[in-house]
């Protein structure tokens, strides 16, 4: 063991073998608890008095800006705690996070140097005022913030009830928070005010997922912080420190970040960063910088994070093809740290992923199929393990999260590499779960995802399967370099080309504004127009609430063809009419089909293809590009019509009712 003084901070590490090991691979895979987990947003932080004077840096100040940021994982209630005066004050609120801030305006707290704060997607208990956190105990003096769920929760609590605890709300973080106090209070047997200590010990009783923060008016100048299967990020200052669900609560301070590990504790202080295990033994971090600026998580003068994020694409679909080819047009994918000779041995790609990151991973197979000629299968995650799945050491299992903590997605995950699969896991998030608990990560650099609804991670993962696919074409030998460097070509005029539609989107608006008290609207598609179909569908569907659904445009006679009547409006994806095996006739055909039944008929079609005119009630062109590429492009006017409506609609584009953005919900 050795303490590493990281810019101030002290690091407690341990090396491994004598590594400081990057991945958690060589940890025995923990079966994380089929459970639902909160999503919500969590901030810590401790600074010194002189940073304060230097920068303005109140503890709530801190934590309200880190909690505005982290809304987006929840936001039906919020609330924080200072340290102030040798007692805890705490406000909160149900609601988004502008009602905290109403409140904290009529009843302010005292300036303070400690804190933490929290946004609540609820899972236990309704979104009130009193199951919003934090969560008080040892007589006040002890606050808790939580995401997760405490499985045991009932029987601890009946056992705090007969002790005589008291409980005012009805969520399972109270009861945490009241086997914290009661050990802090009478359990720690001469270790009185050793916060840590006492988390230690509670989290040695905890059952279930959770990250819990804590702060204690003995111990005025601590956050402590657990973590067992759910997210949390240390962010290191010169004089002060963070907390962070993700690294986005605390951006606007520090790009210096530790990942933590499985059932680990850290304890900050202003000048110290100590990490153990529940059971008191040093343990490690990882440091890492993060590559993004506080400016790329800002609306930019969009009316909402999705427009902005929209408007981000061509950047996003850009930095995710730079530095991974060569002059030569060879790719270099040197980040993806796995044997090549295994990869040659692949005899199956498994790609597993939920939502929208999963409709990339139907694009991907289209790609991959047709360039490495290997087998590949697009699951949904949550499907993937309950179904005894066919998986061995030559699978390759290809996961795709921009979170990286999409609980259904880890878990498929975990259970693959328990079968001994590879996994590959394209990811958004730099040092979120799933890269760590993979065998090798291919990030898409699409910069901070705010909104909700995904847009710019979509582009960027389909983006990064894109090269996947051509980088194991590449090593299998499949196809010639020469066509490796012409898609790659292609790939590189694909972000001109979206900036493009983006520009001449001004006729789509106006109809997406016209169609606002629409009831239902159809998206069909073929080939890689399919997963765009169902994408267009799942983004109205989101952020609009209307009804909405995606087909294979060549099911339509064997069902959803009834579905068509007067006036009902049909989004339709038309394939390039170019090529010798083009679908695009027989995606014509089925246009007259459904006009003829009275659909109006809204289509998205290649420029150049004016047969489509006369079949359409309005065209939109997209810019010429190969067929397998053509969902960078084709996607991004369905989005811009989904936000466009929504908005019209005068509803909250960025966080739609009932959804979070991380889903750790299993
Ligand atoms: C839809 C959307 C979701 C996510 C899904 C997976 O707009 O964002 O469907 O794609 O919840 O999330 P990640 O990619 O974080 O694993």
């Amino acid at each position: 063991m050795s303490m590493l003084s990281i810019g101030g901070s002290a690091l407690l590490l341990v090396p491994r073998n004598g590594l400081f090991v990057e991945r958690d691979i060589l940890r025995p895979i923990r079966r994380a608890p089929a459970t639902l987990v909160g999503m919500c947003g969590i901030v810590g932080y401790v600074g010194n008095s002189s940073r304060r004077a230097d920068a303005g840096h109140s503890a709530l100040d801190v934590v309200l800006e880190g909690l505005r940021r982290l809304e987006y994982r929840g936001y039906d209630s919020a609330g924080v705690a200072v340290v102030a005066d040798g007692t805890i004050a705490a406000r909160k609120k149900s609601g988004k996070l502008t009602n905290l801030l109403a409140e904290l305006e009529s009843d302010p707290l005292p300036t303070s140097l400690t804190g933490i704060g929290h946004t609540r997607w609820a899972t236990h208990g309704g979104p009130t005022d009193q199951n919003a956190h934090p969560h008080l105990a040892d007589g006040g003096r002890l606050a808790m913030i939580h995401n997760g769920i405490i499985e045991n929760f009932a029987e601890l609590k009946q056992e705090l009830l007969e002790k005589g605890v008291t409980f005012t709300s009805e969520t399972d973080t109270e009861v945490a928070a009241a086997l914290l106090g009661d050990i802090f209070r009478n359990q720690l047997n001469g270790e009185s005010s050793n916060l840590t200590k006492a988390m230690q010990l509670a989290c040695q009783r905890l059952e279930g997922a959770f990250t819990l923060l804590a702060v204690h008016a003995d111990q005025p100048d601590v956050v402590v912080a657990a973590r067992r299967n759910s997210p949390l990020v240390v962010g290191l200052g010169e004089g002060e420190n963070f907390l962070g669900s993700d690294v986005s609560g605390f951006i606007d301070h520090t790009r210096r970040a530790v990942e933590l590990g499985q059932d680990q504790i850290v304890t900050i202080t202003a000048d110290s960063v100590e990490i153990t295990d529940f059971f008191g033994a040093p343990a490690q971090g990882k440091e890492y910088h993060v590559d993004w600026d506080p400016a790329s998580a800002e609306k930019g003068g969009f009316s909402s994070f999705m427009e902005k994020e929209i408007h981000d694409q061509p950047d996003a679909v850009a930095q995710t093809l730079l530095g991974r080819s060569d002059l030569n047009g060879q790719l270099t994918l040197s980040e993806l740290r796995i044997d090549p000779e295994l990869l040659k041995k692949v005899d199956k790609i498994i790609v597993l992923a939920c939502g929208t990151a999963a409709y990339a991973g139907l694009v991907a197979k289209y790609a991959i199929e047709n360039w490495c000629r290997i087998p590949t299968e697009v699951e949904l995650a949550h499907e993937f393990r309950y179904r005894d799945p066919i998986v061995d050491a030559k699978t390759l299992v290809v996961s795709i999260s921009q979170s990286g903590e999409t609980m259904d997605t880890l878990m498929a995950v975990r259970y693959a590499r328990e079968q001994g699969a590879k996994t590959i896991s394209i990811c958004n998030t730099n040092g979120s779960t799933i890269p760590r608990e993979s065998d090798a990560v291919l990030y898409t650099h699409a910069g901070p995802e705010i909104a909700v609804a995904s847009t710019k991670a979509f582009l960027a993962q389909i983006t990064a399967a894109y090269l996947l696919g051509l980088y194991l074409a590449q090593l299998r030998g499949n196809i010639f370099s020469g066509q490796i460097k012409d898609v790659l070509a292609d790939l590189g005029k694909v972000p001109a080309k979206i900036q493009e539609i983006l520009d001449g989107a001004g006729p789509l608006r106006e109809l997406a504004r016209s169609m606002k008290d629409e009831k239902s609207v159809l998206f069909l598609g073929r080939h890689v127009g399919f997963p765009v179909a169902l994408e267009g569908a799942l983004k109205l569907k989101e952020i609009a609430y209307i009804h909405a659904e995606g087909f294979a445009a060549g099911e339509l006679k064997h069902g959803p063809i009834a579905l068509i009547d007067e006036g009902q409006p049909v989004f339709v994806v038309v394939p390039s009419p170019r090529g010798r095996d083009s679908l695009h006739a027989k995606v014509v055909s089925n246009i007259q089909e459904i006009r003829a039944r009275g659909a109006r008929t809204l289509v998205i079609a290649e420029e150049g293809d004016e047969t489509v005119r006369a079949y359409a009630e309005h065209v939109f062109y997209v810019p010429q590009t190969p067929t397998l590429l053509m969902p960078l492009l084709t996607t991004v006017p369905l989005q811009i019509f989904a936000a466009e409506l929504a908005k019209a609609k005068g509803y909250d584009v960025d966080q739609p009712r009932n959804l979070a953005k991380s889903v750790t919900v299993e």
